[in-house]
């Protein structure tokens, strides 16, 4: 007996992939910038503006009561999602993006003194480069990078112990699966050699948190973040993990309502974590449809999410090399289900355009990893990104227009 798909079993959860696009079925592919809702993600918020919609924390009506104990229930949902020791960890921001800005602000930014080194990869998204670029400047802290070699896109971890023993690197900020190479670091390996030098580490989960088990304690990491849209969830909320023992320490990223004790017209006294960092009105609605989309990830099973984007990433990255002349970048195997590619000497925005009038949906560009695919040689590539619901008969959708496009362009 052959055992259904994940397409097979939870495509249809999907309503929004069953649309033409220029006259073909859609075939989406651009999983890694966003990820489509399932139908009981869209119910929720509807339900939630239907029925219970009021302000948090602040009310003693009955709407607010309600709204207010779904928000925290999303909360412990998502410390149930890490397995976080406590829901006092978990901190609201509106994503990826926000959670970095928040450590380096208000971490990095009190604790970093002049010549204190923050280690990265060269394969960062610009979101967990920038930050660090401009909180070094404002402190006199320096960069260090562990260098990304040729198109597999490999890191020599092995260096990684000396770097520590050479250098005063405090934090290690890193991400678990890279946008454009679709390889995944060992950041538990990471975690550990850094506490050895008594660092603090980040790992930036954007492209892991839908797509594998994810677990803070056996990382044993000090900061991590994601975003709701890349796992199923809304758009516009995000995840922040912080140790709690750190977060006590550390100064509000923002200031304003619903984030103190009590002020004066001199000062305020903030509230402990989580709330301390979340100042004025949260993406109420946000957060509950995130815990929503964490349950119906966990009824996929992460771990078949997790070996379904192993399938697709392996088999579409072999099957993209036979193109004559098409350059694939990442790891030879064991991928995350992203696949960047450089087909000839045709721009990727040419590329995605044409895929494009096929009903297929990639990306083109540099991914938020200007530098990266700048080391490659390039302006730009195309990216394919799989999810839990795309099908064999996708991929062979990919590979036929890539040898239209050879054809039409060459
Ligand atoms: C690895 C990685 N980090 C950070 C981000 C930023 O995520 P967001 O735009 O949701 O804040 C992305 C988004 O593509 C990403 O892929």
């Amino acid at each position: 007996m052959t055992v259904p798909s994940l397409a097979e079993r939870f495509r249809a959860d999907f309503p929004i992939l069953d649309q033409t696009v220029n006259g073909h079925p859609l075939v989406y592919l651009d999983n890694a910038a966003s990820t489509q809702r399932p139908t009981s993600v869209i119910n929720e918020l509807s339900r939630y503006y239907r029925h219970d919609h009021a302000n948090v924390h602040r009310g003693l009506h009955a709407l607010s009561t309600r709204a207010t104990a779904l928000y925290e229930n999303a909360r412990q949902r998502v410390a149930t999602f890490l397995n976080a020791e406590d829901p006092e960890s978990i901190v609201f921001t509106r994503g990826t993006t926000e959670s970095i800005n928040l450590v380096a602000s208000s971490w990095a930014g009190n604790e970093l003194k002049p010549g204190d080194g923050i280690l990265l990869t060269q394969m960062e998204h610009h979101a967990n480069l920038i930050p660090w670029q401009i909180v070094a400047r404002r402190v006199g802290a320096r960069l260090y990078f562990l260098t990304v070699t040729g198109d597999e896109g490999e890191i020599d971890w092995s260096q990684l112990d000396t770097i520590f023993t050479d250098n005063p690197i405090r934090i290690v900020a890193l991400t678990h699966i890279s946008n454009s190479l679709g390889r995944i670091n060992p950041v538990a390996e990471v975690c550990r050699t850094a506490h050895k030098h008594g660092a603090v580490t980040l790992i930036d989960a954007a492209q892991s948190a839908g797509h594998m088990p994810l677990d803070v304690r056996a990382i044993d990491c000090d900061f991590l973040a994601f975003s709701g849209h890349k796992c199923c969830g809304p758009t516009g909320i995000g995840i922040l993990y912080g140790r709690k023992s750190l977060l006590e320490k550390m100064e509000p990223y923002q200031t304003g309502g619903e984030m103190i004790v009590s002020v004066t017209f001199e000062g305020a006294e903030w509230k402990p974590p989580p709330h301390r960092f979340e100042a004025g009105t949260p993406h109420i609605a946000g957060a509950i449809g995130l815990a929503t989309a964490l349950d119906y990830l966990d009824q996929v099973g992460r771990n078949s999410i997790q070996e379904n984007d192993h399938h697709f990433g392996n088999i579409a990255a072999t099957r993209l090399r036979e193109i004559p002349d098409l350059r694939v970048f990442g790891p030879l195997d064991e991928r995350a289900g992203i696949v960047s590619f450089q087909l000839g000497k045709i721009h990727a925005h040419d590329l995605v355009a044409f895929a494009d009038q096929h009903g297929v949906a990639l990306r083109g560009g540099h991914h938020c990893n200007q530098p990266l695919v700048r080391k490659l040689g390039l302006h730009a590539t195309a990216r394919a990104s799989f999810y839990l619901y795309n099908t064999e008969s996708e991929l062979d959708r990919l590979v036929a227009v890539l040898h239209s496009a050879a054809k039409y362009f060459g």
